[in-house]
């Protein structure tokens, strides 16, 4: 009875310490709105148009303190030395009339100094906890060189891996999406924006810029309202939830309509749906650009056309600060609209606390930059963003008591600047660990390690005669450990291919190590999924890390050598060709779906008729089938699920489902086992995806244990825009899966009511 009462008083405690907290934060809001109005009320036109325009640092830093004390900019990029931007700080803060700071940003897309791997790697880590602890990481290091808002997460749903940002992605699906979005969120915002540690988040690219017609950079997309609402919007909807100060429109246009003048997706869904209170910056001179996409006449037209949509902020394009005067003057844009742009941009700078605190203690970078656990987070989210796509015989992981002698080999083993990955501008190759540094490190007194790049870079072409000299050398190591992939800048913005396979001689090199007869682990570090089919067959064992960072030699010969077991699974469906692009798991359920029975180019006999040519939806020539389906990912050991149930056969649509399964860990290591809950909605007003994943979860088992694995989806996580345009859960028939990736697994039944 004690107990009981014990329990309720903390209840009552708890709740009132979350009101006291929620009471604080509205005292704060609201004190925060009256120093915005009163700043408001004493600035000119001028002054107000000067906090839109975002500019990146060029000239002299006298040149650019001029235009600040002038109150003529709002924000600058891409400044990173902390005693400049004290300059540029004391020139907006003490010398300009109403002393209103800059806010300082960068890209810090996947850590600052430390890299983390590219975010596409970290969402295959499917552990939003670490995803969250890097993104902490990245707003240490960079909130110390004086930054306090970076252009990340990138929420762009990436179903097309010849795009170059898919890198930037965390990958294809949506709720993946929106856990490593909101994860991110609140990692660079940490415990309280105003915190000087705190970065502001800025959701990007707003919206459907991953469907880029073609996979070709800033393209057009076409994507209708309700796969926007369905698909794209989600993880932006989530990172709004989840606090993302800001967000930054895309560069394509959808249907037509440039994101930048997209005045739907900005005021009436972003404010008005979601009740963004933020700041919405444009990428850099999108503004400008729908003069280009003859969206806009001139660059008045698109200052108007920007303002007007709900963009708040100007990057780079300068029409704000061009024309904005004249239109106001004019009255095609109302001055209120002005005001709310100018209101939503002071919020963000109250809120980060820059008028208490716009300096930067100089001496804090030395601090906490590479601190070592900002290196051993890297190397974590390293090992758990690896994918195990191959282990032919159990090859992996390498006994090194039982090796005398091991090759490594491959442009990508000795490449620290390209395992860095895109988008990396303070990441230094210098600090960098390489595969080769790592196994020199850990095995060098070992084994005899040789070493041969073959390849001084990814795209090089070698002769035959490289490649048999190759064969004869790597036939007197006892194992050899190719690594290869992509340089860095194949991949990340207007970096675009349309052909995925291995670039260079790479293919050959692993064939040529193949020929060598002796056991080959190939590791491919890129930025994308490659069509890596042929070469799957030529080696052992294959690990996929998307560009890794820092930390990930280390990482990487950890997995090798078997300190680590590979957990990562796959963000992103891997095709076995280019053409079946786009191909992913959650696509819509066609009339005709593949049967797996269907005939493929070669077994069709010549002079077939029309009617023996399958009638399903396939290719000839690559089948049906992905090469690696979302989420897939093989580990050192192996995992069983069994008794999948649910806790009920019908729920309400406000009821809560309780899912769960019994996982054994089946093998001989002790390991880390992702696991997925996938939905399918039989029967939709609109047509349904074949499945959806709801929740995943990491779970570590030693040999032979077994646990339940439980998840509580409520059922209102069913909802989607059907036919009538209204997000609603439609009663009638689902089928759940608990299974180790999106196309395994057995399901059970259950019903809406
Ligand atoms: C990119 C954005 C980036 C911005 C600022 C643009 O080219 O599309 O993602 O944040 O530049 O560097």
């Amino acid at each position: 009875m004690i107990a009981r009462i014990l329990i309720l008083l903390s209840g009552v405690l708890i709740l009132a310490s979350c009101q006291s907290d929620s009471n604080r934060r509205n005292t704060a809001d609201a004190q925060i709105e009256k120093r915005i109005d009163e700043l408001i009320s004493r600035m000119t036109v001028e002054e107000k148009i000067g906090q839109t325009n975002q500019l990146t640092v060029y000239g002299t830093t006298e040149e650019l303190c001029e235009k600040i004390r002038n109150g003529e900019i709002g924000s600058l990029l891409n400044v990173v030395d902390p005693a400049d931007i004290n300059t540029l700080q004391r020139a907006a803060v003490e010398q300009s009339r109403l002393g209103i700071p800059l806010l300082i940003a960068r890209d810090v897309i996947h850590g600052f100094r430390t890299v983390f791997p590219i975010p596409l790697g970290q969402a295959a880590t499917f552990d939003p906890a670490l995803v969250e602890q890097g993104a902490r990481i990245a707003a240490i290091e960079a909130s110390a060189a004086g930054i306090r808002w970076t252009f990340s997460p990138m929420l762009d749903i990436s179903r097309d891996p010849r795009w170059g940002r898919i890198a930037e992605s965390a990958g294809e699906d949506p709720c993946l999406t929106s856990a490593m979005g909101a994860a991110m969120v609140r990692g660079y915002q940490g415990e309280g924006a105003d915190d000087p540690t705190s970065i502001a988040a800025c959701a990007k690219h707003f919206v459907g810029y991953g469907a880029s017609e073609s996979g070709r950079d800033y393209n057009s997309t076409n994507l209708t309202e309700r796969q926007l609402r369905n698909v794209y919007l989600p993880p932006f909807e989530q990172a709004v939830r989840n606090g993302a100060m800001t967000l930054m429109t895309s560069f394509n246009d959808n249907d037509g309509i440039p994101s930048t003048g997209n005045r739907f997706l900005l005021e009436e869904v972003l404010r008005n749906e979601w009740g963004f209170d933020g700041m919405v910056v444009t990428d850099w001179n999108s503004a400008g650009e729908m003069v280009s996409h003859g969206f806009a006449a001139d660059t008045k037209d698109a200052a108007m056309k920007a303002i007007n949509a709900g963009v708040d902020m100007d990057m780079m394009s300068h029409v704000f600060s061009l024309h904005l005067k004249d239109l106001i003057d004019e009255g095609t844009v109302d001055e209120r609209r002005l005001d709310e742009a100018v209101r939503n941009i002071l919020r963000v700078k109250f809120r980060l606390g820059l008028f208490e605190n716009p300096y930067i203690d100089t001496a804090r970078i030395a601090r906490v930059t590479y601190a070592p656990e900002h290196l051993e987070a890297a190397r974590r989210t390293a090992e758990e963003s690896a994918v195990l796509l191959r282990n032919e015989g159990n090859i992996l992981p390498l006994d090194a008591s039982a090796l005398r002698s091991v090759l490594v080999a491959g442009p990508m083993a000795d490449a620290p600047a390209e395992q860095l990955g895109t988008w990396t501008f303070d990441g230094e190759p210098d600090h960098t660990v390489t595969p080769l540094a790592a196994i020199r490190a850990a095995y060098g007194d070992r084994l005899h390690i040789g070493y041969n790049p073959v390849a001084a870079y990814s795209r090089e072409k070698v002769t035959a005669a490289k490649l048999a000299a190759f064969t004869a050398q790597a036939a007197s190591y006892d194992a050899i450990l190719l690594f290869v992939g992509e340089e860095a800048i194949l991949s990340g913005e207007a970096h675009c291919l349309a052909d995925l396979n291995l670039q260079g001689s790479q293919s050959e090199l692993i064939a040529a190590a193949r020929r060598s007869g002796k056991p080959v682990v190939t590791v491919v570090m890129a930025g994308r999924p490659l069509t890596i089919a042929r070469d799957l067959a030529n080696t052992d064992a294959l690990l996929y890390s998307f560009h890794p960072g820092t930390m990930g030699g280390p990482a990487l010969i950890d997995l090798i050598f078997g300190n680590a077991v590979p957990s990562g699974k796959l963000p992103v469906t891997f095709p076995v060709a280019t053409g079946q692009i786009p191909i992913y798991y959650a696509r819509n359920m066609t009339g005709r779906p593949a049967a797996g029975n269907e005939l493929l180019l070669d077994e069709i006999p010549v002079g077939a008729g029309q009617t023996s040519l399958g009638c399903t939806s396939y290719h000839l020539d690559a089948g049906f089938g992905p090469l690696f389906p979302f989420g897939f990912g093989l580990s050192y050991s192996t995992f069983e699920y069994a008794d999948l149930q649910l806790d009920k056969e019908a729920y309400l649509p406000t009821e809560t489902i309780r899912a769960s399964c019994r996982l054994t860990n089946t093998g001989k290591r002790t390991a880390t086992e992702v696991v997925q809950l996938y939905v399918r909605d039989r029967v939709g007003s609109t047509v349904r995806p074949v499945k959806e994943l709801k929740a995943f979860d990491r779970i570590t088992l030693e040999p032979g244990q077994s646990r339940t694995v439980e998840f509580e989806l409520p059922a209102e996580d069913l909802a989607f825009w059907g036919l009538d345009m209204q997000k609603r859960v439609e009663p009638g028939t689902f089928d759940l899966w608990i299974a180790g990736d999106s196309q395994s697994g057995n399901s059970v039944t259950f019903t809406i009511n």
